[in-house]
């Protein structure tokens, strides 16, 4: 699903981002110029980014049995991200 439909940034994109290393708002718009445009896709990114940076913290400081279920957690909320308008 596109997150960014200014630039054609889908949520993958911002993903992958994310897993190299974006973990700042300026580095995500840097890389995939979300926002820079309209700016109606800054609320869906930096919630992506925040949920994504949250779980990559908590994973650090868990065990790994619980950091891989926190893990999968995250990434099923990347998916299901945003919420499908009624
Ligand atoms: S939707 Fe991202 S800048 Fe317009």
């Amino acid at each position: 699903m596109y997150v960014c439909i200014c630039n054609a940034v889908t949520e993958t994109d911002v993903q992958t981002a994310i897993d190299a290393g974006c973990r700042e708002w300026e580095d995500l718009q840097e890389v995939l110029g979300v926002a820079q445009v309209c700016g109606c896709c800054q609320d869906s990114a930096q919630a992506l980014l925040a949920a994504s940076v949250s779980a990559d913290v908590a994973t650090e400081k868990m065990p790994t049995v619980y950091a891989q279920g926190a893990k999968a957690i995250a990434e099923f909320a990347v998916k299901i991200w945003p919420p499908v308008a009624a």
